[in-house]
């Protein structure tokens, strides 16, 4: 007998996977899934051939924009996102960290113009794509991932 495990395929909707496992919850965060109003399915540290262990998120019933797309792959520059329309994978997109960030990350310099008016929209040049590391536009202070957060 075939022993293995099998999380239900969706119908229509976006399927996130080669997720490192750290980073599974982050993205259903990034994507607010705990208020979803359709089918959700998280899996955490499935065994995996590509990656050492993996994280996987489907969604019933949604597709990412562009800006949610991006958003993970700030926290997994690996996963792939697979469109899935009446049962068949559609369109397979690999993430990709952008050369510019805006609005989705804060400045972690609380004197920045981008921490004191609101209303500022933070604007980032990304340094290195992997490990993340960015520059903030306006007060010019360079993050690590570890000091990447998301808004
Ligand atoms: N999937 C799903 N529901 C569907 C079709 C696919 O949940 N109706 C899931 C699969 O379980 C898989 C992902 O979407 O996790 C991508 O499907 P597919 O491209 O068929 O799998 P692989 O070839 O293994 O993908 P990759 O090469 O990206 O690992
Ligand atoms: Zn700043």
């Amino acid at each position: 007998m075939k022993k293995e495990l099998k999380v239900s395929a969706i119908r229509e909707g976006t399927v996130i996977d080669h997720i490192p496992t750290k980073s599974t919850f982050e993205v259903v965060d990034i994507l607010d899934l705990r208020h979803h109003d359709n089918i959700v399915s998280i899996a955490t540290n499935l065994p995996s051939k590509k990656d050492k262990k993996k994280g996987i998120v489907k969604v019933g019933g949604k597709f990412l924009t562009k800006e949610e797309v991006n958003k993970i792959a700030l926290v997994a520059s690996n996963a792939t996102v697979n469109i899935i329309k009446d049962y068949e994978v559609r369109q397979k997109i690999n993430v990709n960290v952008p050369d510019f960030i805006e609005k989705i990350i804060k400045c972690s310099n609380p004197n920045c113009v981008t921490n004191i008016e609101k209303n500022t929209m933070t604007k980032f040049y990304v340094l290195n794509k992997e490990p993340v590391k960015v520059r903030c536009h306006y007060c010019e202070r360079d993050m690590p991932s570890e000091d990447i957060k998301l808004k």
